[in-house]
């Protein structure tokens, strides 16, 4: 498969309809994704990026179909990680020489890869590559957008931003334009995508958004390295990123838990209520962790202007779904969000504490010291749960 995105580029990479987890275990793709590569025909030919590793055969077998491969005159790395690197190699193989374009941190990722010593050509910010029939390549580093190797590439004359990640989604659909696809699914993967992968790197997300409009460039298109192409009103996406950026929230309280014997979980029930009591425009979600996908959890936080953790006490310690939810948001630094704790305990008692001090130590203000109560709730254990729900919305 491969179609024209404008005029000579074309878009010759692969849709993974299959794709349900994704960075190993790590990210969950409900709805598959792709690997977006870019074939520009002009005067020079260039290839933008390639795919992953498993379709690395198949890939050079469609780009085959599209161009002889002896005339690509360049190929340009925007992103060393596997997903757009993994058929380097398979078309390397036939096309030695060919140089690659990318950062000088692309050349060390790539060379730790797969130790070839390519053609590389190393690029900085405003080094351009002059493609003929008045349309070049300007390259912008983007480092830690995501990887320390992460570039933009804008083409002139189209007016087309090559991306890579940003802006991306896991998203696969045979429609590969915004404008044809489901909005309320795309922006739910685009948000999915910035919460899990881009949120630690927010400051440089704002950083790199308005150096980039310092240029002034008349920008038509922003094609992505995943998902789909936006070609109508390409700046939508640039202003989400600028909102998502800015320690983003919503008018919501996400309640996330597990339980042992349904105590913890009868506990944020009733705090839900206590919420729902005091504040009746609040969106008050509520998740058990044992049973929630991490990263729609992620998103779910990422949304939150607070959020309340609930664990039993085993061991000394929380439950470790818990643990993993925890070990992850301390990763992703979200600011400017509260966070409360509850459980029910045995005898020790310890796990509202310790989720108190890890929320802390990831950049959540915690304003109170939690609710821990003893085996099962009692009616008066329920109205406390009721009580400690209206004492943190109306604390916010
Ligand atoms: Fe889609 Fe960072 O690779």
């Amino acid at each position: 498969m491969s179609f024209t995105v404008k005029n000579n580029i074309q878009w010759v990479g692969k849709i993974d309809w299959e794709l349900r987890k994704f960075h190993g275990d790590e990210y969950s793709t409900h709805r598959g994704s792709s690997y977006n590569s870019y074939l520009i025909r002009e005067e020079k030919t260039a290839l933008i990026d390639t795919v992953w590793t498993p379709f690395a055969k198949e890939y050079v077998e469609n780009l085959k179909k599209t161009v002889d491969l002896s005339t690509i005159d360049y190929v340009v790395a925007c992103h060393g990680e596997n997903d757009h690197s993994g058929a380097l190699p398979e078309l390397m193989r036939q096309i030695p020489g060919t140089p690659i374009y990318c950062t000088k941190n692309g050349e060390k990722i790539l060379k730790g890869l797969y130790h070839e010593d390519w053609n590389f050509k190393i690029v900085k910010t405003s080094d351009t590559l002059d493609l003929g029939n008045g349309r070049t390549l300007t390259f912008v580093e983007a480092p830690m957008l995501h990887w320390p190797d992460s570039m933009f590439a804008y083409l002139s004359g189209d007016e087309v931003l090559f991306s890579n990640d940003a802006f991306g989604q896991h998203y696969a659909s045979e429609f590969m334009f915004n404008d044809r696809v489901d909005q309320a699914e795309l922006f739910q993967e685009c948000m999915k995508y910035y919460a899990n992968i881009l949120t630690p790197f927010s400051p440089l997300v704002i950083k790199k958004i308005k150096e980039i409009l310092g240029f002034n460039l008349p920008l038509d298109m922003i094609c992505t390295s995943h998902g789909i192409i936006w070609r109508d009103s390409p700046a939508q996406i640039v202003e989400k990123y600028l909102e998502w950026a800015d320690s983003y929230q919503e008018n919501q309280i996400t309640i996330l838990y597990d339980t042992m014997w349904d105590s913890t979980r009868i506990m944020a029930e009733q705090i839900a209520g206590g919420i729902r009591q005091a504040d009746d425009d609040v969106t008050v979600k509520l998740f058990n962790l044992a049973k929630t996908d991490k990263n729609d959890a992620v998103t779910e936080i990422f949304k939150s202007k607070a959020i309340l953790l609930g664990s039993s006490t085993i061991n000394n310690g929380i439950l470790v779904h818990v643990a993993s939810l925890l070990e992850e948001i301390k990763g992703l630094k979200f600011k400017k969000k509260s966070a409360g704790a509850f459980g029910s305990y045995g005898w020790s008692g310890e796990a509202v504490k310790i989720m108190l001090e890890r929320l802390a130590d990831s950049g959540f203000s915690t304003p109170d010291q939690g609710l821990r109560l003893t085996w099962a709730p009692d009616d008066a254990n329920m109205a406390a749960c009721r009580d400690y729900g209206k004492r943190f919305v109306q604390n916010l």
